[in-house]
């Protein structure tokens, strides 16, 4: 378990977690990486650390470069525990080492975790000299927790990021240059998707609040560490901030007996024949947070859900719960489903879509039983009718 340079004095000293398959609900697929970087100066500064039970990989790492009882220093960008986790067992050795983070809701949340461990809470622009180096705070609260902040080290020009830029993506490649670069993209997507999505207006303030800044680094607390690439992960955070939209349509189901279903397939025939490009999730076969990532930049939404025990079924009403939480752009709603006999999952998906954000492109729509050709050639009549109406 050895460090690994980043560039004279600064070592990246975290620990890849290659099982990790669940981060708290949001399925991670290609498992994440918990980074933490050490800083070799007068003060030996520790960046971060890790997520608890990780502790003895960071430690090696640390070691190979220097003994962790010299630590001097520990920012916490970010009190959550995949970030703050391994900061006792460093207390633990590093016993007089100060621990730095945001004033306020950093100090707050690490002493609730922890306790007191005289945490020094710092405010926007203080600065911190380690010797030949020195750190720049920039708070960056809701991205995504109220004690979010960035550290920015000068020189080297390396901004590290914490949470944003970052990506639930494990691998043994640890930049830019390296990696999958496409896989590397699409897990920054769906991690922002997931995770930094409702806070689009503060991570738009985050960046504003960067702007000007030379950044020739991005040392994130997940994933690799953007080099070469960081125009273009700068444009995307602005795109996916700005909520710009692509000519996609997500329609999500589930279906019992495959009525729901050919009502999805009406949909998308309607949305087709309109020049969208619709993507359908079965939900008995799609993640929630697979099906958000795309989401996220879709116009318009179709949820679906047959009628269960006078309920929509449980994992439509699991992903309309996740998609209230985290959809960040206003999209046209179309809200629909199959029966027997109750007949209100169309209605309880309609009011559940119902938001400030999301409007509804049309009544629900609703189909008792198997639907006939005739049906599901008016539904989707209907909704192409109501899509060139807008
Ligand atoms: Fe990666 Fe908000 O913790």
């Amino acid at each position: 378990m050895n460090a690994m340079k980043i560039c004279e004095g600064v070592y990246w000293v975290g620990a890849v977690d290659w099982n990790l398959r669940n981060f708290h609900g949001y399925e991670t697929e290609k498992g994440s990486t918990y980074n933490a970087y050490l800083i070799i100066d007068e003060k030996i500064t520790l960046i971060d650390a890790v997520k608890a039970g990780f502790e003895e990989e960071m430690l090696a790492r640390i070691s190979s470069v220097i003994d962790p009882a010299k630590i001097d220093v520990i920012v916490s960008n970010h009190a959550e525990p995949d970030h703050s986790g391994g900061i006792p067992a460093v207390r633990a050795l590093a016993k007089n080492a100060k621990v730095y983070c945001a004033a306020g809701a950093g100090v707050k949340d690490l002493t609730a975790y922890y306790g007191d461990l005289g945490y020094i809470g710092v405010k926007a622009g203080e600065t911190l000299s380690l010797g030949k180096h020195t750190l720049t705070f920039v708070p960056t609260p809701m991205v995504h927790w109220p004690d979010n902040m960035v550290s920015y080290m000068t020189p080297g020009n390396i901004l590290f990021s914490n949470d944003a830029f970052g990506q639930h993506y494990a691998s043994d490649e640890r930049t830019d240059t390296e990696c999958d670069l496409p896989e590397a993209y699409i897990q920054a997507r769906k991690y922002y998707a997931n995770i930094v999505q409702p806070y689009g207006m503060q991570t738009g303030k985050a960046l504003a609040a960067l702007e000007g800044l030379q950044i020739d680094t991005i040392c994130p607390s997940h994933g690799i560490i953007w080099t070469q690439h960081i125009p273009d992960i700068l444009a995307l955070y602005r795109s996916w901030v700005a909520n710009e939209y692509d000519d996609t349509v997500a329609i999500v189901f589930d279906t019992m007996w495959h009525s729901t279903e050919a009502m999805a397939h009406a949909i998308e025939s309607a949305f087709l024949a309109c020049g969208f490009k619709p993507r359908l999730y079965n939900l008995h076969y799609c993640h929630n947070s697979d099906v958000i990532a795309d989401a996220m930049t879709a116009k318009y939404i179709a949820v679906g859900s047959p009628t269960l025990n006078n309920n929509m079924m449980p994992s439509v009403a699991s992903f309309l719960t996740y998609f209230k939480g985290l959809n960040g752009n206003k999209k046209k709603f179309v809200a629909f489903g199959s029966y027997g006999w109750g007949g209100q999952s169309p209605d309880q998906v309609f009011e559940a879509l119902k938001s400030p954000k999301c409007e509804p492109l049309l009544p629900a729509v609703k189909c008792a039983y198997k639907p006939t050709r005739e049906q599901l050639d008016k539904i989707a009549a209907d909704v192409a009718a109501a899509l060139r109406a807008e």
